[in-house]
């Protein structure tokens, strides 16, 4: 399975997605690493595993959809099957996610439906639930929304601050986005009635 990976940050899932492919956990390669951020880290991890990693500045374009189309050349390219959203910080366009139909995956770190958008570790603290956790989604073009592929939880401490969940949040993060890369690769997902249905 050929994989594009779609970053704007550090790229600790990206990691963990090398990992378990180095690890033969994952039947898959990551063909490139494509970001809208000249300075994430994610492009360095790339480059330090030989993976091709290109920078597409959102600037050069005059549309959003011209701005993806730039993306999909390089995904074309890379003949790239699923693409990853790992801690990509924009919506993709009703164009793209047609291109990829049930071939994007996003990771959230909040349990879906629940606290979409940013910040939402602080938005689960503010709101006072005992349990938070992640979930990893084909994505659409909404936020944060479509369906659900994996989800895992975690407790939800008194003196928990935005770091200490997030930090616990992240870890759960950290298994479960190559897992459902993995159930993916295996063809065990099947999409119907906009439910996911695991295999096996
Ligand atoms: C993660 O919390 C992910 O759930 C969210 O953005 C963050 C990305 O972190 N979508 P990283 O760049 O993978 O370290």
């Amino acid at each position: 399975l050929k994989i594009g990976v779609l970053a704007s940050g550090r790229g600790t899932n990206l990691q963990s997605i090398i990992d378990g492919i180095k690890a033969g956990e994952i039947p898959a390669e990551i063909e490139v690493v494509i970001s809208d951020k000249e300075t994430a880290k994610a492009l360095e991890r790339a480059a330090k595993y030989d993976i091709d990693n290109q920078y597409v500045n959102p600037q050069d374009y005059n549309t959003t959809e011209e701005f993806e189309q730039g993306m999909i050349d390089i995904l074309e390219q890379h003949n790239v099957q699923l693409v990853i959203m790992a801690g990509f910080m924009r919506l993709l366009t009703p164009y793209f996610v047609k291109k990829y139909k049930d071939s994007v995956m996003n990771i959230h770190p909040s349990l879906l439906p629940a606290f979409k958008g940013l910040h939402a570790q602080k938005q689960a603290l503010d709101y006072g639930v005992k349990v938070a956790g992640c979930t990893v989604h084909f994505a659409d073009e909404g936020m944060d929304t479509g369906p659900i592929i994996l989800q895992a939880t975690v407790p939800v401490k008194e003196d928990d601050t935005e770091e200490t969940l997030a930090n616990r949040i992240l870890q759960k993060e950290h298994k479960i986005y190559p897992k459902a890369i993995r159930l993916y690769a295996e063809d065990k997902l099947e999409v119907k009635n906009g439910k996911v249905i695991i295999k096996e």
